[in-house]
């Protein structure tokens, strides 16, 4: 059975760490918004059918117009634009609220992972479509990680090769998904996926993408700008 996909694209974090004055996804870059060039790369990937758009409650009336602005010819995926909680879990659930009948797969994704290449979707769909119910977009890691206590002091080095550095979107069947997040186990997990491992689910790693850098702080805004200008983007 061909599964329907929908994308849940958290948008509503208030980007304290960028300093721009404004929640991170209304920021610009390159004379446009972040929540822009995420949803171009959520429209461009072509297996999406609905994509759910989660921002803060001041926000609701851009989102829409940003969507709008940048649907692509052809056919559009369904768009909603949700109301996002207290932190991105939260966020999250508030887009599983909104999922539709017939959506069988379900992408998580960062507005802060804005150039985001549509390739990064369409490998971690197939992926899913393959048998994989949790799959994650990964890099190798290339600093060398140590495990260090509250004081500082260096606990352990794991061995870099079996580290990789994990990115959104990262893609469920959606009954894993809303099972992860209706059952939390456990110590509070950073990813969708981390809710999944803790349920005790198995989690695929697919090649992320450097393009899929998460914007955290000015300098992050600085690279995607080189990025964007240099023409080693093309998403
Ligand atoms: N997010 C969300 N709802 C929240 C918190 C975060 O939808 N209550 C989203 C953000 O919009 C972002 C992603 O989760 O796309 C990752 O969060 P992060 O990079 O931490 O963004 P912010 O929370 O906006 O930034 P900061 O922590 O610096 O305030
Ligand atoms: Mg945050």
């Amino acid at each position: 059975m061909h599964l329907k996909v929908a994308v849940i694209l958290v948008a509503a974090g208030s980007g304290e760490r960028l300093g721009a004055g404004m929640p991170k996804a209304f920021a610009p870059l390159c004379g446009e918004s972040l929540l822009a060039h995420a949803l171009r790369g959520v429209f461009g990937c072509g297996e999406v059918g609905h994509v759910i758009i989660v921002a803060p409650a001041s926000r609701l009336d851009q989102c829409w117009e940003i969507a709008g602005h940048n649907r692509l010819d052809g056919e559009h995926p369904h768009v909603d634009v949700v109301v996002g909680g207290m932190d991105r879990s939260a966020s999250v659930e508030a887009g599983l609220a909104v999922l539709r009948p017939d959506d069988g797969i379900v992408l998580v994704h960062d507005v802060a992972r804005c150039l985001a290449p549509p390739d990064l979707f369409a490998r971690v769909i197939q992926a899913v479509r393959a048998g994989h119910p949790a799959v994650v977009p990964g890099l190798p890691v290339t600093d060398t990680v140590k495990v260090v206590d509250a004081g500082g002091r260096v606990l352990e080095t794991p061995d870099r090769e079996s580290l990789r550095g994990i990115q959104t979107p990262q893609g469920f069947l959606r009954e894993v998904l809303e099972h992860a997040h209706a059952h939390p186990c456990g110590a509070s997990a950073t990813d969708d996926a981390g809710l999944v491992e803790q349920a005790g689910g198995h989690v695929r790693v697919v090649a992320g993408d450097r393009r899929a850098l998460k914007i955290t702080s000015p300098l992050d805004l600085t690279v995607a700008t080189a990025l964007l200008q240099d023409g080693s983007y093309a998403g």
